[in-house]
């Protein structure tokens, strides 16, 4: 018997061995049964309580993480991308926070509407903005709308009445080594205009002759899951060197510089992570030297920081519907959600761990590949993680890191509806988004 078999009260309260802080929300700890509690309530209980597989959100995480971006960078504005996830409760958090709100269509835009954001804290992004959610946009006063493409200005020139702020998104010719689903800093991928290119100089100068529409700046964005802050050094140097360049040719200045998101979160233990820290000082060093070699004045700064605020204060509830040990093969943990509610591991090869919520295992371990309940073979969570020997169906299988880019990326594939997402916070709990049913599912089903 284990010293914490005999005392289990000295489990409550201590970090669990099991759960990498990194990895885990803050607030993780477990209880005297060696249950695993995030923001003080019991993960089996939320799993008893609204069923499996269940999205849980810390969200004091969500606010320290919004805390930490203020704090890092005072004078910076903060926009949290809502395509990491986006709830009413998150976008009234996230604003609460202090923090401005990027939004990429006019469903994520309603929401962050009904979440009370000023519509003048508000970004419209998008690749292929349908001209009735410009029109949306617009309409709502959003504060600035991201250009992507030439056929935008003239879409956004005949519906402006009043003058619409406007940043024109380039992609500075940065490649961050990344997954190609989400490298965007490179020339040739679909979003922006390449610096320097043609086209750049072209959507400049058409947007300057538009009198609805006011240039305030560039935006840029690398990629996702970037861990080397000197990336974005670079892209600060490039980008106040086209902004000098517009100075020189049309006699303009542009004020605002908006840096996009990308900054890497930790999956796993040992994961590389953006140091913010490290991160602050090297774009203050390279807003300093590009503005002196320029004689530019420093612009307003705009990070727009998705994953990095949501990822972690994520947590999902599986519950373990069968452990196979495949003859001459691997041992699979099935369980019942999968790549409808993470799509990640299929489209990235994402890596996650997985640990038993429901109990302090003290036995012996094993490696297996914890697979989803969807008709795919590729229906995979997590590979290689090491869970109890003993395993059993109906126990408590739990992924952290996962805030970002699951709910919001969720399907209903094989007519299994979405989980629920439920916030947790100083030992209680409230559903943010509930479970999508086989009746949701066939009312939107005309027959
Ligand atoms: N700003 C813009 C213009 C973006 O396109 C994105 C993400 C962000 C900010 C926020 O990036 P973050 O800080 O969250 O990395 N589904 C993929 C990620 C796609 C990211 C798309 N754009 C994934 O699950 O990894």
């Amino acid at each position: 018997m284990t010293l914490l078999e005999i005392f289990p009260s000295l489990r409550s309260g201590m970090p669990s061995p099991r759960v990498d802080t990194t990895v885990w929300p803050c607030e993780t700890h477990y209880d005297d049964l060696g249950r695993i509690t995030v923001g003080g309530v019991a993960l089996a209980d939320l799993a008893d309580q609204y069923g499996t597989p269940t999205y849980v959100l810390d969200e004091t995480e969500v606010r320290r993480r919004c805390q930490a971006y203020r704090k890092h960078f005072p004078d910076a504005e903060i926009i949290y991308a809502a395509k990491a996830l986006l709830t009413k409760s998150v976008a009234g958090w996230v604003a609460e926070e202090g923090l401005s709100v990027d939004v990429c269509s006019a469903g994520e835009l309603a929401i962050a509407l009904a979440a009370g954001v000023t519509p003048e804290r508000i970004v419209l992004h998008g690749s292929g903005k349908p001209f009735a959610e410009l029109e949306t946009a617009v309409a709502a006063g959003v504060g600035r709308i991201v250009i992507d493409s030439l056929t935008e200005i003239t879409l956004l020139s005949a519906l402006v009445q009043r003058p619409q702020r406007v940043l024109l998104r380039l992609s500075p010719g940065i490649d961050v080594h990344g997954h190609p689903a989400v490298k965007t800093g490179v020339a040739d991928q679909k979003f922006g205009f390449p610096l320097g290119s043609a086209q750049a100089a072209e959507a400049v100068e058409r947007i300057l002759r538009q009198p609805g529409l006011e240039l305030v700046g560039f935006h840029c964005h690398l990629g996702s899951q970037i861990h080397d802050p000197d990336y974005y050094g670079e892209a600060v140097r490039r980008m106040v060197a086209a902004m000098a360049h517009v100075r020189d040719e049309h006699d303009v200045l542009l004020t605002e510089l908006d840096l996009g998101g990308g900054h890497a979160v930790a999956y796993r233990s040992g994961d590389a992570e953006m140091n913010l820290y490290v991160l602050a000082d090297i774009l203050d060093d390279a807003l300093d030297a590009a503005c002196a070699r320029h004689g530019f004045p420093r612009p307003h700064l705009a990070l727009e920081p998705g994953r990095a605020i949501v990822a972690r204060a994520g947590v999902t509830l599986y519950r373990v519907m069968t452990v196979k040990h495949i003859e001459g093969g691997r041992t699979f943990v099935i369980v019942d959600g999968g790549m409808n509610d993470n799509p990640r591991v299929a489209l990235y090869g994402a890596r996650y761990d997985a640990v038993v919520a429901n109990r302090h295992p003290t036995g012996p371990h094993m490696t297996a590949t914890v697979a989803g309940r969807y008709c795919e073979a590729g229906d995979i969570l997590a590979t290689d993680v090491r869970v109890p020997a003993d395993l059993r169906p109906g126990e408590i299988l739990a992924i952290p890191c996962t805030g970002a880019y699951h709910h919001s990326l969720a399907s209903s594939y094989n007519g299994v509806g979405r989980p629920p997402l439920v916030s947790v916070d100083k030992g209680r709990c409230r559903e943010l988004i509930r479970r999508e049913t086989p009746a949701d599912l066939l009312t939107r089903d005309l027959g």
